[in-house]
């Protein structure tokens, strides 16, 4: 076809009927590469078992694990909180919050409720707990084994860690380990100082620190596409790649949490956590095996070769913002501000976009633009991989700018998935460029449902496999890089909150912060 043939247009105009595409992934599912263990006899303890997280992700997690019998038969689990209750009134209540959510394996859930106990304990005096934990130990042949997952808010940490080493409970060298919540720390000296008081009494491999989002089936899917596949990782580098960006957009607000989000803020909530966790997985190099060390070197590494923000850049990489009143789906929201608990005058940042770069050889020059908020748009959780643009085009009409680059997707939510956008021709005389999304969504194609991240964490724990827990050195180095950040943002309060409107894509400095690069946000 001549070049200048019927070409003034390289979108999709109105005239042009969308392309219908209907594209089944064909699954060819083997054994070659399963793994999967069973847990070994374990008691697990709940500390805080009257929570939020105990009864929406621990003990629904545990029970879907009871029931596709990835525990053991040898396990008990005791909850422990300060609120009165006993055995039978937790039970009830697991009970019937299960069976709210549609559970009918009434005797399933009877048999696994016979392994589940309650004790109210103040957290200073977990020693009272050594009596009741010999006996089911006993009762459970558990062998003594003990997994303590501290589930209370962060100011209860240190006293409950003190209190289960004064009681031998936990200790170097004893069988039992503990599962600790994040927020880890709120800067880089608090975090210091819980973990000089873990160390102080459990070895390193009794240490799980909990990053829910490395449980999440798409985050352990992002090292499996890399590194188990040959056509990827030769192009994943600073020669084919343009920019990365992650996303972690939520619209919904505080719920209720106004308590711990005011002393808290995106940067320490998301930032050094998961979005970290998931900058780390993205870029790290290929583990030479994929044992709990080699992984964690590799991740630890992108965190170190991270361009240091200096103080007066800060604003120029790093843009922060809080939501004023607006829409969600067209219902009216409060402004962060008039949330029930809220200061009317806090600067807490619910929203932090910053541009960052890895100094190393395969990302030197290589944006990446991290972006997370409340009350945005859309509620949204992804990596994607923008590829470079086309060098040159071979059609006159069509500037080879006027090609979208391809663009790798991984999703976390909603619907987690990973999608490849190229361009193609659309059917017919003229001649029609489109973007088109070659796609797989979990749901779609494993019957099967995935793993709740808890589930799986729980049960790696039982495991004793730390791949996916977050080690010292990593958890000191992200606080590292966010307390720089922290500080500055200290030395100048904001002036302008609130700077974006419920139900927006955040702050017109975000939007600066990309486009003066010549690049956008997705949407
Ligand atoms: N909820 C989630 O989805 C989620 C997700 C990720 C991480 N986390 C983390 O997991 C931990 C627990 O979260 P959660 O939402 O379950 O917390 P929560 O419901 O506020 O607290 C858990 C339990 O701790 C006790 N507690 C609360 N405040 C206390 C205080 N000031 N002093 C002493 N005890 C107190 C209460 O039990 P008693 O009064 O009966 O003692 C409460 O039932 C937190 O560190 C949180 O950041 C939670």
């Amino acid at each position: 076809m001549p070049a200048d043939a019927g070409l003034p247009n390289a979108k999709l105009t109105d005239q042009q009927d969308p392309p219908q595409i209907s594209a089944p992934v064909k699954v060819t599912l083997h054994q070659l590469f399963c793994m999967e263990a069973t847990a070994a006899p374990c008691g697990i303890v709940i500390i805080g078992a009257s929570g939020d997280l105990a009864h929406r992700k621990l003990l629904p997690g545990l029970y879907h694990l009871y029931k596709v019998k990835l525990l053991p038969k040898e396990f008990f689990i005791l909850g422990a909180a300060r609120s009165p209750g006993d055995d039978a009134g937790f039970r009830d209540q697991i009970e019937a919050a299960f069976k709210e959510k549609g559970e009918t394996d009434g005797a399933t859930l009877r048999g696994f409720l016979e392994h589940v106990y309650y004790r109210s304990v103040q957290y200073a005096q977990l020693g009272t707990l050594e009596s009741p934990l010999k006996e089911f130990a006993l009762k459970h042949a558990t062998q003594g084994k003990l997994l303590f997952h501290i589930a209370t808010p962060p100011e209860v940490y240190e006293s409950a860690i003190a209190s289960l080493s004064q009681a031998g409970l936990i200790g170097k060298g004893k069988n039992a380990a503990v599962i600790i919540e994040k927020p880890f720390g709120y800067d880089l000296d608090s975090a210091r100082r819980l973990n000089r008081l873990l160390l102080a009494n459990l070895d390193e491999s009794q240490i799980y620190r909990i990053d829910h989002y490395l449980g999440k089936e798409t985050v352990q899917n992002i090292l499996m596409f890399r590194f188990a596949n040959s056509i990827f990782e030769p192009v994943w580098n600073r020669r084919y790649i343009d920019h990365v960006q992650i996303t972690a957009a939520e619209s919904i607000g505080i719920e209720h949490r106004a308590g711990f989000y005011e002393k808290a803020g995106n940067l320490r909530d998301v930032f050094q956590n998961h979005m970290f966790q998931l900058l780390s997985t993205v870029a790290m190099e290929p583990p030479v095996v994929l044992d709990q060390d080699q992984y964690r070197n590799e991740k630890l590494k992108v965190i170190r070769s991270l361009r240091p923000i200096p103080a007066e850049k800060l604003n120029e990489m790093v843009v922060r913002g809080q939501y004023g009143s607006g829409a969600i789906d067209g219902t009216p929201v409060a402004a962060y501000r008039q949330e029930e608990g809220v200061n009317p005058a806090s600067t807490t940042e619910t929203f932090v976009a910053m541009k960052l770069f890895i100094d190393n050889w395969r990302w030197e020059g290589v944006p990446f633009y991290l972006r997370s908020g409340k009350r945005l748009a859309r509620g949204v959780t992804e990596i994607a991989i923008q590829f470079k643009q086309v060098p040159h085009s071979m059609i006159p009409a069509f500037p080879a700018d006027q090609f979208s680059p391809n663009v790798l997707t991984f999703r976390l939510q909603p619907q987690e998935g990973i999608s490849l956008s190229f361009e193609a021709k659309q059917p017919g005389t003229k001649f029609c460029m489109t973007t088109l999304d070659m796609a797989f969504n979990y749901k779609d194609v494993f019957r099967k449902s995935s793993m709740e991240a808890y589930e799986r964490l729980l049960l790696d724990a039982m495991q004793g496999d730390q791949t996916l827990f977050v080690r010292e050195d990593m958890n000191d180095l992200s606080w590292a890089f966010m307390t720089t950040i922290l500080k500055g943002w200290e030395q100048s309060p904001p002036g302008n909150f609130p700077n974006y409107a419920a139900g927006s894509w955040g702050p017109r400095e975000a939007q600066a912060l990309i486009e003066k690069d010549g690049r956008a946000w997705r949407k």
